[in-house]
């Protein structure tokens, strides 16, 4: 065979994709009776599980690799550069019986977006990510597909006074995002990122898109943080941006046991949500990622405002910190995003264009709600289990109050408000991926989420639906009933659950749009 023949080959088969399979077949046909789909559209949008691509594109998102089973992989991914073609692709599914799942950070901690026992499509919107900004009424038409560090940096590019209060790491994707709550830095003072949502754009599993005003009210307050996945695809959200002053201060504090770690996060808890609402601290409590039995805790914070007004409220409100000006960095709103991202404050803001990150590996997480400060021992307690393990565990506590306690518990579905001290989530992560490793870090998961039983909310004991755990769940299939569903359903969203399942009844009766935690129809049966 001469080169060019050869040649010729190889660039043939890494751009074509072979349909084998009969259900890739019909799909294809099925696609291309649908206007605005073409054979030539076609091949940019389908990629078959032969496609030289599909692999590649499958991993690039896939925040948690935890799952080793190849069988739960889609079918087809479907990667649109147009709403039409997503309608399509509902459509086209429904008919072949295949479930959709829908992509868009990757970031969901269960795979949700990504695998599935039933056979389904995956509609990767990794194409549909554009940010339209309208400084003169400061709202932002997002596509549900861009990234929160595409945000940022769009908005640092259009104004240096404004920004948006959602989650800290910046490849998390705004479909999930904002389906779900969102929070990070700006919580205290701005409340979460679905509190910031004024529009949206919707398909319903018969196709059809929506914006607020033809979704209706109900809808609309749904989708906000309730699960928007278990009403349609959202294609896009129109939301209103926050001003930020030209300057903020950013400060990490270490502190080891022996310089007094437990008696600081044990003051902290008396304090942090009563902090003046421009001044955030976090605390990451966490072992070495080895056995080396080392502990560590950082005060991670955000402060509203310059260094001259930063200290002295500190030496009033936390003066057993001891935070000094040294320890402490100016800089723009942007540069506190790579701050908290892990880079420095001098780096290229591109960086938080990446959608691929550096600490992509297997976890699991918990989290829980706290509403009374956790006695010395019982802290205590749960460091001598984070060292227990032999890769990176932590507890990360970030605080409510501010803004958090001035919105009702209904106003949108997130309902965790006034009353909860902090957010207290539980990280375990590991390189290894192997089924071993995967259950005895999960077992140790389990035994620290019992562990901390007594100090935390109860009746629910609350959760945080984009901290995702399936544990939740009794039997986890993608059937669920109301009354098996409510278990997971009242810690997610507590009261507000039954008037998700009212809405997903009326407005999904067929319950389409499914997964092991969406909402369920009112009425159906175990
Ligand atoms: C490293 C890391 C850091 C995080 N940091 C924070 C943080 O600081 N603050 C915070 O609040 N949360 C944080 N999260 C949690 C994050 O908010 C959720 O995992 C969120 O759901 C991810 O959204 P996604 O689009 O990236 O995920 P995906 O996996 O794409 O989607 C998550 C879920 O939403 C559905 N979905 C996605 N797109 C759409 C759409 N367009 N229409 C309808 N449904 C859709 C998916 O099907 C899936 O069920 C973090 C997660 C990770 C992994
Ligand atoms: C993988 O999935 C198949 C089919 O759902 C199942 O039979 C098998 O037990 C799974 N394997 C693992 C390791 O979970
Ligand atoms: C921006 O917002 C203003 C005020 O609401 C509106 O008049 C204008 O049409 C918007 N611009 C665009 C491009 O949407
Ligand atoms: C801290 O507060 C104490 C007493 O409240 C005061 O004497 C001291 O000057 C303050 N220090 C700073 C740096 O503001
Ligand atoms: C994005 O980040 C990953 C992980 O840190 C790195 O390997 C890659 O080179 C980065 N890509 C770009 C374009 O900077
Ligand atoms: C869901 O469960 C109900 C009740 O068991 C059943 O009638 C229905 O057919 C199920 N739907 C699917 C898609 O499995």
């Amino acid at each position: 065979m001469g080169y060019l023949a050869v040649f010729l080959m190889v660039l043939l088969s890494s751009v074509s994709c072979a349909t084998s399979t009969l259900v890739e077949k019909k799909f294809k046909e099925c696609m291309l009776t649908k206007v605005s789909v073409n054979s030539e559209s076609i091949e940019k949008v389908i990629l078959t599980s032969s496609c030289s691509l599909y692999p590649q594109v499958l991993e690039a998102l896939e925040q948690n690799p935890r799952w080793l089973n190849s069988s739960w992989k889609p079918l087809l991914i479907l990667r649109p550069f147009q709403e039409s073609e997503i309608q399509s692709t509902i459509l086209c599914s429904k008919q072949l019986g295949l479930k959709v799942k829908v992509r868009s950070g990757g970031h969901d901690y269960e795979g949700l977006s990504y695998l599935s026992k039933a056979p389904f499509v995956m509609v990767d919107l990794i194409n549909i990510n554009s940010i339209h900004i309208n400084l003169s009424d400061e709202t932002a038409w997002v596509q549900a597909g861009a990234s929160l560090g595409e945000l940022y940096y769009k908005i640092s590019k259009t104004s240096k006074v404004h920004g948006f209060p959602a989650g800290i790491c910046p490849s998390v994707g705004l479909g999930g995002h904002l389906s779900g709550g969102g929070f990070g830095t700006m919580l205290r003072k701005h409340g979460i990122a679905a509190d910031h949502v004024v529009d949206a754009y919707l398909i319903d599993a018969n196709g059809k898109i929506h914006d607020r005003k033809s979704m209706g009210e109900d809808v609309f307050w749904a989708i906000r943080g309730g699960s928007a996945t278990s009403f349609g695809v959202i294609v896009a959200w129109k939301i209103k941006l926050v001003t930020v002053p030209p300057i903020v201060t950013g400060f990490n504090i270490q502190k080891t046991l022996h310089e007094g770690a437990t008696k600081l996060i044990h003051k902290w808890q008396y304090i942090a949500h009563e902090f003046h609402e421009d001044l955030f601290i976090r605390v990451l409590a966490q072992n070495n990622g080895d056995n080396s039995k080392t502990f560590k805790a950082t005060f991670n914070s955000l402060f509203l405002g310059g260094i001259d007004k930063l200290i002295p409220l500190m030496n009033e409100s936390f003066p057993e910190l001891g935070l000094q000006a040294k320890d402490c960095t100016e800089m723009s709103w942007i540069q506190s995003v790579l701050f908290f991202a892990g880079f420095n404050k001098e780096d290229p803001l591109e960086l938080l264009l990446n959608r691929t990150t550096s600490y992509k590996s297997s976890f699991k997480a918990k989290c829980d709600f706290v509403k009374e400060p956790i006695p010395e021992t019982g802290l205590e307690g749960a460091w001598k289990m984070l060292l227990e393990e032999d890769t990176i565990a932590m507890l990360i506590m970030e605080p409510y109050g501010g803004r958090m306690d001035e919105i009702s518990e209904s106003e949108i579905p997130f309902p965790h408000r006034k009353g909860n001290l902090y957010n207290m989530q539980y990280m375990v992560k590991w390189d290894v991926s192997s089924i071993e490793a995967s259950k005895r870090h999960v077992q140790w998961m389990k035994m620290l989420y019992r562990y901390m039983t007594p100090f935390v909310s109860k009746s629910p004991r609350a959760a945080y639906f984009n901290y995702k755990d399936l544990d939740l769940g009794k039997n986890n299939h993608d059937n669920t009933s109301y009354s098996e569903a409510s278990v997971w359903g009242n810690k997610y969203f507590k009261g507000n659950f039954k008037r998700l399942a009212q809405i997903k009844t009326k407005f999904d009766p067929h319950n389409f749009f499914r997964n092991e935690q969406s909402i369920p129809l009112l009425n159906s049966f175990p």
